[in-house]
């Protein structure tokens, strides 16, 4: 088992990382001081793989356990669902001082925790993430929101958990496609912040993807730890926080070009090379390292360009984007391989030229 501590001073909470977790969350509940009743909030597909024996380990440990089943997908990230919630947490009495366990992938952690933050005013939430995006990067930083119609985590919160449980054993059952997804933040997590990390995952990445357990736990550490440090300095995305967008400027355009057809760890993907080819342009980044980012890339099995895509409407998209303010495109650029930097005033221009680029490729 590894931990990272994410230092918040009173919100401070710990991630623990390893395999078997799940068994263990009532020890780790009670030595937090929690007793009585829990609510888990999760989907159907996780509920199926991973319910039972949550639900039996917490019981075994004391604990009265009401779980609320939704359907999986993004879809679920609505006020409306929320809504449902909140009737169903009143119909259940639940109090101020219940849990809420949000068990399941990034869409569980952000609906489950946005309703903990609002409910009552916020009740305490625990965060037990089961797909590799959400263990690596979702379940830690207290970002919890719902879509408003097309427009992704519009309405949300900063809400911090009291802990993340983030158990290695739930991966197994990931389809590839799943856990490529979360392979793209991973890559991410090592190219923004530590470039032996990035070697780490050049010698291993077969490995990792015949889900290597001791790999696997090592990886979630790793990006977690990246993660942890950034949130650390910066809780409320007001500056360096920023560098955990790396590749996403990019990346949601392409999803939202797309009817979000195209999953968001391939968009991101995309998004990182187009990114690492604007850095190379602007003479921050060599030809060798944005080659060795393409391979990794390729190797985790994600794309690097994409084959039929519209420049002009990955243009018009990124302008809808959050993170364009006052027509100037927010990026953020890599300095090489393990370090990268916010750059304001990225010209229109250049991202055409590249994304022009990327197409040919
Ligand atoms: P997801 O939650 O939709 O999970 C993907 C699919 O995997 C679902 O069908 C789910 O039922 C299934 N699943 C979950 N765990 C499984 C397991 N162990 N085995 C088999 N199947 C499993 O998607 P995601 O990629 O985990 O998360 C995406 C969401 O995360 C998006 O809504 C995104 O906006 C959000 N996100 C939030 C943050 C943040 O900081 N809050 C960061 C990144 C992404
Ligand atoms: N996923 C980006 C962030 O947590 O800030």
């Amino acid at each position: 088992m590894r931990q990272v501590d994410v230092s918040l001073g009173s919100k401070s909470y710990a991630v623990y990382i390893g395999a078997g977790l799940l068994a263990q969350a009532g020890r780790y509940l009670k030595e937090k001081g929690f007793a009585g009743r829990l609510v888990v909030i999760t989907d159907s597909t996780v509920n199926r793989l991973c319910g039972s024996a949550l639900r039996q380990a917490l019981e075994a440990d004391g604990f009265g356990v009401s779980t609320i089943e939704v359907p999986p997908g993004e879809a679920q990230k609505s006020l409306e669902r929320a809504g449902q919630l909140y009737q169903e947490l009143t119909a259940g009495r639940a109090e101020r001082t219940t849990p809420i366990l949000a068990l399941g992938g990034g869409v569980i952690g952000d609906l489950a925790g946005f309703v903990a933050a609002t409910y009552q005013r916020g009740v305490p939430l625990v965060q037990l993430p089961t797909t590799l995006l959400a263990q690596v990067d979702s379940s830690v930083g207290g970002k919890v929101a719902v879509d408003h119609g097309q427009l992704k985590n519009m309405i949300g919160a900063f809400y911090q958990p009291e802990m993340v449980i983030a158990d290695i054993s739930a991966l197994k059952f990931l389809p590839t496609d799943e856990l490529a997804n979360g392979l793209a933040e991973v890559i991410k997590s090592a190219a923004i912040r530590d470039g032996q990390f990035f070697s780490f995952l050049e010698e291993n990445m077969e490995r990792i993807k015949s889900l290597d357990e001791g790999l696997l736990e090592e990886i979630v550490y790793q990006s977690v730890r990246i993660k942890a440090a950034v949130v650390a300095e910066d809780e409320l995305d007001m500056g360096l926080r920023n560098i955990l967008n790396y590749g996403h400027t990019i990346g949601h355009a392409v999803e939202s070009a797309s009817d979000f057809k195209i999953k968001h760890g391939s968009a991101v993907a995309i998004g990182m090379v187009a990114a690492a080819r604007v850095s190379l342009h602007l003479g921050l980044l060599d030809e060798g390292e944005l080659k060795r980012l393409q391979e990794l890339i390729i190797r985790a099995g994600l794309p690097v360009g994409m084959p039929d895509f519209r420049v002009e409407e990955i243009m018009l998209a990124m302008q809808h984007d959050k993170k364009v303010r006052e027509g100037k495109t927010r990026f953020v650029l890599l300095k090489s391989l393990g370090n990268a930097e916010v750059i304001d005033d990225v010209a229109p221009s250049l991202i055409e030229e590249v994304l022009t680029e990327n197409e040919q490729a």
